[in-house]
């Protein structure tokens, strides 16, 4: 049992980020922003570290967490790269990419990070106070989103608080996220596979590597993980998609043209990179409101496909 204690608010400036370092290395939890979505984060090579992140979280504890490095160099040494990984990393890092990758041998990253297998997920998130994070701490740091399992994930510290407090030792306030939907996790475990798709559009992956397979659903290496599990990112009101209008008692999430309520509208110009900094926010919004929520169509393509995963998610019947 976690026991209760305040959590500190940091300033995302230098005294912010050197108490921040200092609570990582004695094995505490800070959430910190990247550019997709707060990680809960804690020394990838400390075994009680991850134990107490998948315990603040209500995390199943056979569901591995990505790693986050500064740079491809440091990815390199915690696993083996080949070409299409290498070129990747080149194109997309830092950013909103993870890479499942064979594990090295003797690495000395916790095998609570993995959940036991011999692949990682890694990253090198490009927002400006992660990189000031990672550089100041100067290891690797596990982080999966910073929000309760199952629910959905924080995009402002605040959200961070209102999931977490009094379960981990701080988070650093950095503002709202500037992606926010979670990375896309590619396997190159076999042939180049999307696990989850995410800020970076499955196209653009496709372009680097060529095309993609779908993930084997008996695949050893492809664990059943909440970002895959179906119901996911969940808000406690009921969900309705593609709704082109709504009903008198239901909130209504718009996109472009579709909705009625400019602050719960994804993007009222139908861009769906500014539809993904927004979701996450509006989602919360919508759910404040105690009624059933209906969610304008969002079309499937570039980081749409991405939104659409996280409503049919968060829309999923929630008891298996
Ligand atoms: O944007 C993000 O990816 C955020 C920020 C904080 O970096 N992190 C995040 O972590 O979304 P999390 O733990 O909520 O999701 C990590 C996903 C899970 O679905 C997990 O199962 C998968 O990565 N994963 C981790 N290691 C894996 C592995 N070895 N093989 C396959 N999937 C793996
Ligand atoms: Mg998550």
């Amino acid at each position: 049992m976690t026991e209760a204690f305040a959590t500190r608010r940091l300033p995302a400036d230098a005294p912010g980020l050197a108490a921040a370092a200092a609570i990582l290395s004695r094995g505490g939890l800070v959430a910190f922003p990247t550019e997709t979505v707060y990680g809960l984060g804690g020394d990838a090579r400390h075994d009680a570290a991850v134990a107490r992140i998948f315990a603040a979280k209500g995390r199943p504890a056979f569901n591995p967490l990505i790693a986050h490095v500064a740079d491809a160099d440091d990815a390199e040494r915690i696993a083996r790269f080949d070409d299409r990984a290498r070129r990747l990393a080149a194109t997309f890092w830092p950013g909103p990419l993870t890479l499942v990758l064979p594990l090295r041998r003797g690495s000395d990253i916790s095998p609570l990070v993995t959940a036991g297998l011999d692949s990682i997920a890694l990253r090198v998130p490009a927002a400006p106070v992660a990189q000031e994070l990672l550089a100041a701490f100067g290891g690797p740091v596990a982080a999966p989103s910073a929000n309760p399992s199952g629910r959905v994930s924080p995009t402002r510290a605040e959200h961070v608080i209102a999931g977490l407090d009094g379960r981990i030792d701080a988070v650093i306030d950095g503002g709202a996220c500037a992606v926010g939907v979670e990375s896309t996790i590619v396997s190159l475990l076999g042939p180049a596979a999307v696990l989850r798709p995410g800020g970076v559009p499955d196209e653009a992956v496709a372009d680097c590597v060529g095309p993609l397979s779908a993930p084997a659903p008996g695949d050893p290496h492809a664990p059943r993980a909440p970002g895959q599990l179906a119901s996911h990112y969940a808000p406690e009101a009921p969900l309705r998609l593609e709704a082109v209008t709504a009903d008198a008692g239901e909130v209504w999430i718009g996109f472009g043209p579709f909705g009625r309520d400019p602050a719960l509208n994804l993007s009222p110009s139908g861009d769906p990179v500014e539809a993904a900094a927004r979701l996450f926010h509006i989602l919360r919004l919508a759910d404040a409101a105690g009624r059933p929520v209906a969610v304008a169509p969002v079309p499937d393509r570039g980081l749409g496909r991405a939104i659409n995963d996280r409503l049919r998610r968060a829309a999923a019947p929630r008891d298996p």
